[in-house]
């Protein structure tokens, strides 16, 4: 039995049985409640390994910052370097390091599930060749570029690189990417007793099975007024005609059968010259596919350090993520009671944004953090701050938020 990741961790995370072992397969998992976050303090692969005989199939979200292996000289150790391996090269060690704890993840996530990963160049291909045997190939789901400075850094190469990587994988075909709220209506530029909509999708199929052969009941006459009102039927004569003939006059066929079309008819608008359309309504849960090019101001990783220096008075962590570009990948990627983990937590970016959404949108996401408690070089400007470990600096923003806000809670746990 488990005695580190304990119960209490575990019943504030999904509400179990605590009457049960917590470390029994089997046992029911059920419904979580409150907004508490987790903080596990140690070594993120021990930890992974703990949850999982806990938390199999559980996680629908994990966002990880590890690190990129650029040899600099940060708070925590950025330098895994191999003597020449065969097939790695200089990889092998930080890959090594990596794979792991991305096994231990693949099995914590849902089948639904998603990770994302921040990663630069220089480890980008190694941890896509690791992703794409863990995961598989199949749900690789994007690579994200993201501009993470205006100017970028110096180079030697004379392209000074301004952009970093999100690489996206499912756990299976069941992961699905749910976008974004879509917030901005201004394309929205019709509306009827319906709503707002826009006039931007043809009815007429095109692509694949588009021949009237393909589906005969699909080839059927439409009528319209001036006004573009569409009809199934034309009692007394007085209505225009149109079928679903391309431009070179191919007869294709419309998206629905006639009997869906007669009933969601206001849904159909015809131009002019006959061509219809179907209605693009807003609704409120409407969502748009992300882009895989993030280019924002709210990205800038200047403004990560910004938001470091206003809770901890000064630049404690070299690497912090800024909260927007956290924020926005959880929402557009995962649901809004999602179980989230990020096992490199740093300083805890993860655990701010997903409680920044919940009081935005009244979502109850929860997230699990691991931080290592390594100790900090008194030379470093955290040690002067008066942290003496890595999870220190973690801890402290949790209870940052905590004292701010107070539906914010946390559990904190050493795992030894
Ligand atoms: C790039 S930083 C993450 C920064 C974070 N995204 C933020 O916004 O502050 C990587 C973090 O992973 C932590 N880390 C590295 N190896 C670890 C390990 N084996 N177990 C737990 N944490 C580890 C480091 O201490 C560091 O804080």
């Amino acid at each position: 039995m488990n005695k580190n990741i304990n119960k209490i961790s575990q019943s504030l995370l999904l509400n179990i049985d605590t009457q049960t072992s917590l470390f029994e397969s089997d046992r029911k998992v059920q419904p979580r409640s409150g907004p508490t976050d987790i903080l596990y303090k140690g070594d993120n692969e021990l930890v992974l390994r703990k949850l999982e005989s806990c938390l199999k199939n559980s996680i629908d979200f994990c966002y990880i910052d590890p690190p990129y292996n650029t040899k600099s000289k940060f708070i925590y150790d950025d330098s895994r370097v191999s003597d020449n391996h065969i097939t790695w090269g200089s990889h092998a060690e930080w890959m090594q390091f990596m794979t792991p704890r991305l096994v231990h993840l693949h099995s914590l996530l849902k089948d639904s599930g998603i990770v994302a990963i921040s990663i630069d160049d220089y480890e980008q291909p190694y941890l896509r060749i690791l992703l794409d045997q863990i995961f598989g190939e199949s749900n690789f789901i994007a690579c994200i570029a993201v501009c993470r400075s205006r100017n970028g850094k110096g180079s030697k190469d004379s392209i000074a690189t301004n952009h970093e990587y999100i690489v996206v994988y499912g756990k299976s075909s069941k992961a699905k990417v749910v976008g974004f709220v879509e917030s901005d209506l201004s394309s929205y530029d019709k509306e009827d007793e319906h709503g707002k909509y826009k006039v931007n999708g043809l009815f007429r199929k095109k692509g694949d099975a588009s021949l009237r052969e393909d589906r005969p009941n699909m080839y059927y006459p439409l009528y319209y007024d001036n006004d573009g009102n569409v009809f199934t039927e034309n009692p007394d004569n007085l209505l225009k005609v149109s079928y679903p003939l391309d431009s070179k006059g191919i007869e294709r066929r419309w998206l629905w059968g006639k009997e869906k079309a007669t009933k969601e008819s206001w849904k159909l608008t015809a131009s002019k010259n006959g061509v219809i359309y179907v209605k693009n309504y807003h609704t409120a849960d409407k969502r748009v596919k992300p882009r895989s090019l993030w280019v924002d101001n709210r990205y800038l990783t200047e403004r990560a350090t910004n938001q470091i220096k206003d809770i901890y008075g000064t630049k404690v962590f070299e690497t912090p993520k800024p909260l927007e570009l956290i924020e926005d990948l959880i929402i557009s990627h995962t649901h809004k009671d999602a179980l989230i983990i990020d096992f490199f937590a740093g300083t805890g970016t993860t655990a701010h944004a997903a409680f920044n959404l919940n009081q935005k949108d009244g979502g109850k996401r929860k997230v699990i953090l691991v931080e290592q408690e390594q100790p900090i070089a008194k030379s470093h400007t955290a040690y002067k701050q008066g942290f003496r470990t890595i999870s220190d600096i973690t801890e402290f923003r949790l209870k940052w938020l905590e004292e701010k806000y107070n539906d914010f809670s946390f559990h904190s746990e050493v795992v030894s």
